[in-house]
């Protein structure tokens, strides 16, 4: 690690997603750490990680992190929620002395705008199925109705986000709620807060909860407390790195610049 005289650190940090997603917790950590360096590394090969059984996303997470470490980083941010259920707790236990900040779908900040209505939660399969959610569900999962997504984060992928095919999946996914009081939207995969837009056309006006501006305080509050912070006026900046060659990190480039 790079280290500055005040004690503080210029090590980047390492951040990852199977894929493009990742970038929407990337956009809001570069907008609140202007000072930090990261390193954004996607797994596109082995994308999608939400239909994979947790075990294979346990094994691609740990490689993704030995990458990263290659690089040398201060801390990693895993920006995928499917990630975050399968390995985060082995992750920990495998590297004690590095901060590794997590996601977690806002069932939480959702619990406090729901009154008789009811919540939809999105995640991947995988994350819905996870031991995490469930203990995420037991405190919060009142007027919680769970939604396992296949094949959304696709759409983000291959940099669809709008249009009619995206509109015919949220027809069919949101056709049993369009009628009910639709009181918050949880999006628990980092890809679906680049479809808030299309997601918004309809249900106008109902909250979109992801838990990225709170990963990335998280973030901040965990590397203040360990003197790990970039000094005030230290050159930020970001590296995109991609495990599927050139043509991903040209989308993620595009969606890190996006105007959304
Ligand atoms: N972006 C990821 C998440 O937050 C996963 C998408 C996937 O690979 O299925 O869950």
């Amino acid at each position: 690690m790079s280290e500055n005289k005040k004690g503080h650190s210029t090590a980047p940090i390492g951040m990852f997603d199977s894929g493009v997603g990742g970038i929407s917790v990337l956009r809001e950590a570069v907008r609140l750490l202007p000072n930090e360096r990261f390193v954004f590394y996607g797994d596109t090969k082995n994308a999608p990680y939400g239909t994979k059984p947790r075990e294979k996303v346990l094994a691609l997470s740990r490689q993704v992190v030995r990458e990263l470490l290659g690089k040398g980083v201060k801390a990693i941010v895993i920006a995928c929620n499917t990630a975050t259920s399968a390995a985060a707790a082995d992750l920990r236990a495998e590297y004690p002395d590095l901060p590794i900040i997590a996601m977690e779908p806002a069932l939480k900040p959702a619990s406090l705008l729901h009154r008789d209505g009811v919540v939809l939660s999105l995640a991947t399969p995988g994350t819905i199925a996870g031991e995490k959610y469930a203990q995420l569900y037991s405190l919060y999962g009142e007027g919680v109705v769970s939604l396992p997504c296949p094949g959304l984060m696709e759409f983000v992928e291959r940099g669809e986000l709008n249009g009619g095919g995206l509109a015919a999946y949220f027809q069919t996914l949101f056709a049993p709620y369009r009628e009910k009081n639709v009181e918050a939207i949880v999006l628990g995969c980092t890809h679906y807060s680049f479809l808030k837009k299309s997601i918004a056309a309809f249900f106008p006006g109902i909250p979109l909860l992801d838990g990225n501006e709170g990963t990335v305080r998280q973030l901040r509050r965990r590397l203040d407390a360990l003197d790990l912070l970039a000094p005030d006026g230290a050159a930020g900046g970001v590296e995109l790195l991609s495990s599927g060659g050139e043509e991903p990190i040209a989308r993620m480039k595009a969606l890190l610049d996006a105007e959304l």
